[in-house]
């Protein structure tokens, strides 16, 4: 679980329009491709519901010692994705939290049907451009060192999209602010009475 300085929270807080409690105790899992926002998004839709975050990646990292990249290079990509499944796994079942996965992990049909199961699955989708504009350095995602960033994007992307339209709810984040889609993703999950507003205090 990642904790936020006071520092973070009035950062993310920021991006945050209304005050917002959950309606569920189930995960919400970020789901999407790489640049897709789910990590900068996760930790501001944490803050907004008062829920823990956790990003798959990073407790990954943690664990093993090793970056993701690393990972890749020394034990493959399988590895990898059976590791992701455990952590994500273990993370489904804990108290509600905000869990934002790695862009593969909603690929696989046994952590899918994991995150089905047991949580409220929210595809943050946009244009191969616009995720390569997000991502800029793309030295620590291995699977777009192989060849063109952007055809790699779009092929994942035409090969993924299958698996993606299961999630439950469905997000374009586009090149969107994190404020602008911080708007949608609350909308969204409010109309799916999954979270609901905060009568403003100052209301009488
Ligand atoms: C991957 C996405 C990455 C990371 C790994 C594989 C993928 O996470 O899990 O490099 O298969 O799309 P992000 O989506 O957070 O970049």
């Amino acid at each position: 679980m990642l904790t936020f300085t006071p520092e973070q929270r009035r950062r993310f807080a920021a991006d945050i329009d209304g005050e917002y409690q959950p309606k569920t105790k189930k995960p919400i899992v970020l789901v999407g491709l790489m640049g897709s926002g789910k990590t900068a998004l996760g930790k501001r839709l944490a803050v907004a519901l008062g829920l823990s975050f956790v990003d798959s990646d990073t407790i990954i990292e943690k664990k093993s010692g090793l970056l993701i990249r690393n990972i890749f290079e020394i034990s493959g990509e399988a590895k990898f994705r059976e590791m992701e499944h455990k952590t994500i796994l273990s993370n489904l079942k804990s108290s509600p939290v905000i869990l934002s996965t790695g862009g593969g992990a909603f690929c696989n049909p046994k952590t899918r049907a994991a995150i089905k199961t047991h949580a409220i699955s929210v595809w943050l989708d946009a244009k191969p451009t616009d995720l390569l504009h997000r991502i800029g350095n793309t030295s620590s995602r291995p699977l777009l060192n192989a060849g063109d960033p952007l055809q790699i994007l779009s092929d994942l992307r035409q090969q993924r999209m299958a698996d993606y339209q299961q999630a439950e709810l469905h997000v374009k984040t586009g090149r969107h602010s994190l404020r602008l889609s911080m708007k949608k993703i609350l909308n969204i999950l409010e109309q799916n009475s999954y979270i609901e507003a905060v009568s403003d205090k100052n209301d009488k």
